[in-house]
């Protein structure tokens, strides 16, 4: 399978997409970027990816290279261009090659990169079964409300997980639980599901979105609230969200039992939901 990519303007093959060594992203971190996945070639929420990367791109004082219009037109096309039914698509914006000085360049045209790769499905089992997370103290930056690159903190954050033989690292700063190193955390605790509030402490995931729209819409009784380590600690499920793991149930925190120890029912109805909203997107027609 030939992985066909975007690059300013560009489309080709994976291989062949190059860039300067001097290009600011590289040599700074300095750039934003998105995840979005495709259902059944539909992107999934991307007007809402599209704000959210305009939201980065204003963080950062980067111009936005493109409209809406022309993205959605990008969005389309490399869809089309790589195979598979399912992808999910990798946008990097960067704030251009230009000689290395911290400050700007000036009239500097931004960096493009857009890349499609397959969308597995969440493991089944991991659904079935849970995953077991370890925590951290949350030690990047103010503002992770901004998808930025430069994701150092997040890798060596992520990495701890790996190292202890768990999915994911959730973080606490603080003494109040901000997010998973590359996901968006959920508490439920006697029978009401908490979400942290969006803030510039925590990415504004668009999966966390449509959790909360889920359960407003099904009756699920939810807060949005500070949730503070010891309400993490004795949670009766906690639940990780992001574009390409959806939901998944963390059913063992720092090799303790996360409640019973196995996925819980409001994790279950949650899944069941998200799962039929999926299906009402890739039922929808081709525009
Ligand atoms: N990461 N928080 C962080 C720090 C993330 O990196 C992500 C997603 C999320 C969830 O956001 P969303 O629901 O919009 O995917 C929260 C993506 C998938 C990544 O970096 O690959």
């Amino acid at each position: 399978m030939v992985q066909i990519v975007h690059l300013n303007g560009q489309f080709l093959p994976l291989e062949e997409a190059r860039i300067p060594v001097l290009d600011r992203g590289f040599i700074f971190g300095d750039g934003v970027y998105e995840v979005i996945p495709v259902y059944s070639r539909h992107p999934f929420r991307l007007q809402d990816h599209l704000k959210r990367l305009q939201h980065s791109l204003d963080g950062i004082r980067l111009a936005n290279p493109h409209s809406d219009v022309e993205w959605t037109a990008l969005v389309r096309e490399l869809i089309a261009r790589n195979e598979g039914e399912d992808q999910y698509l990798y946008l990097h914006i960067t704030r251009g090659v230009a000689k290395r000085d911290h400050a700007f360049p000036k009239d500097t045209p931004a960096t493009v990169f857009m890349m499609s790769s397959p969308l597995l499905p969440p493991d089944p089992v991991l659904r079935q079964n849970g995953v077991a997370a370890i925590t951290a103290v949350d030690n990047r930056w103010l503002r992770c409300d901004i998808k930025a690159i430069s994701l150092l903190p997040n890798v060596l954050l992520r990495q701890l997980a790996v190292d202890a033989g768990t999915a994911e690292t959730v973080m606490l700063r603080d003494g109040f639980l901000s997010e998973g190193a590359a996901s968006n955390i959920f508490v439920v605790r006697d029978g009401i599901l908490l979400a942290p509030p969006k803030g510039p402490l925590m990415l504004p995931g668009i999966t966390y979105d449509v959790v909360l729209e889920l359960a407003a819409a099904n009756n699920i009784v939810f807060h949005v609230e500070p949730v503070a380590e010891s309400i993490l600690r004795s949670a009766d499920e906690i639940w990780l969200t992001s574009s390409t793991k959806e939901i998944l149930p963390i059913t063992h925190l720092d090799g303790h039992a996360v409640g019973s120890g196995t996925p819980g029912p409001l994790y279950r109805k949650l899944d069941q939901l998200y799962q039929d909203y999926k299906a009402t997107i890739m039922r929808q027609p081709s525009s």
